[in-house]
């Protein structure tokens, strides 16, 4: 069952995306608060049958657009249960990274051991990963969840190599609906001002310069920007069709490039460091000390350096706790 913990006396926006339960897990590196979806029902309770077709079919429009015709290894950053998995065939190699161990269970179940597909149980702040791992990064509807952005940037410039594409999608606290509730003063947060707006616990807003700020002092150079779900209204969506929708999205995505007044933001870039090969064998690196002496065992991956062990089991390699050294 997914549930909110509302922050007192700010508006809930219901339309834009939102998470379980999102209590303030610590990491046990680097204390960051982390939205947990283990357990989560998050696909029957927020997709299926809850009248999302539309922003759906939105986002498979922009992933079209923006991601490469093709790749060595791909990441897909917050995969959840494999909502966007048809746009793994593209790649050789496809790591689906995610917090939740049960909705990475999930996403086996549908696509399968298949030894194309590596289930890493982790966190996007301490990816497991040594560096120049891939080729292509995706990230849809989970920016949302990181209340430490440069940190998040960092080990994406990391982890992908120079020539690299990082496609992401960011919720916009400058979308239309803000701007009139703020106009018409129903809301007391402006939505003009660039810092993130937190309007449930854990739960973030960007405004699209700032986060476009962001990247550039990642070290990352903008190429494209979308802009999607143009036509998220509930009478909206009541009266059109889902598709028929999508297809007026489609004409409306590259606007992005001049304004972003939608709640969803697509962004597509390239890290600005030399170009590289990505290796054919994925390498891991410890996320606690970040040597990558990893010694695999069937249970475990065994960091030569801290004496720390990483579990595998059934298929999913887990670097969010640890065994004992
Ligand atoms: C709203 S879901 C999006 C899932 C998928 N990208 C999609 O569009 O269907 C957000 C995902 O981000 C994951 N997540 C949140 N914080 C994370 C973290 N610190 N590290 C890795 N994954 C995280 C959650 O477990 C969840 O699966
Ligand atoms: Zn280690």
């Amino acid at each position: 069952m997914i549930t909110h913990s509302l922050v007192p006396g700010k508006p809930v926006q219901p339309e834009l995306p939102t998470g379980p339960s999102c209590a303030t897990l610590r990491t046990m590196a680097r204390e960051k608060r982390i939205c947990s979806y283990e357990d989560s029902d998050y696909r029957t309770d927020f997709w299926e049958g809850q009248g999302r077709e539309y922003e759906d079919l939105a986002e498979r429009i922009a992933l079209r657009r923006l991601l490469p015709q093709g790749g060595r290894r791909l990441i897909d950053v917050g995969a959840g249960f494999g909502r966007l998995s048809e746009f793994y065939d593209r790649f050789d190699q496809v790591v689906l990274l995610d917090y939740s161990r049960s909705l990475l269970q999930e996403a086996q179940a549908r696509l399968g051991h298949d030894s194309k597909y590596v289930y890493v149980a982790a966190s996007f702040y301490a990816m497991p990963f040594a560096p120049g791992s891939f080729d292509t990064a995706m990230m849809v509807r989970v920016m949302h969840h990181v209340e430490d952005v440069p940190s998040l940037l960092a080990e994406m410039a990391r982890v992908l190599v120079g020539d690299g594409t990082y496609v992401l999608e960011h919720a916009n606290k400058l979308n239309l609906k803000a701007i009139l509730r703020y106009a018409f003063r129903r809301q007391d947060w402006s939505p003009f001002t660039p810092e993130p707006y937190e309007f449930v616990t854990m739960n973030f807003d960007f405004h699209p310069d700032w986060m476009r700020q962001q990247l550039d002092e990642a070290g990352f150079h903008v190429k494209r920007t979308l802009t999607t779900s143009h036509f998220r209204l509930p009478l909206l969506k009541r009266i059109f069709p889902a598709p028929f929708l999508a297809t007026m999205d489609a004409f409306c995505q590259p606007t992005g490039a001049l304004w972003q007044l939608t709640p969803s933001v697509f962004l597509q870039s390239s890290p600005d460091k030399p170009g590289g090969e990505v290796p054919d064998r994925l390498r891991f690196q410890c996320p606690a000390c970040s040597s990558q002496e990893l010694i695999e065992s069937p249970t475990a991956l065994h960091c030569q350096s801290c004496g720390r062990g990483w579990p595998v089991e059934d298929g999913i390699l887990s670097f969010n706790e640890p065994r004992p050294a």
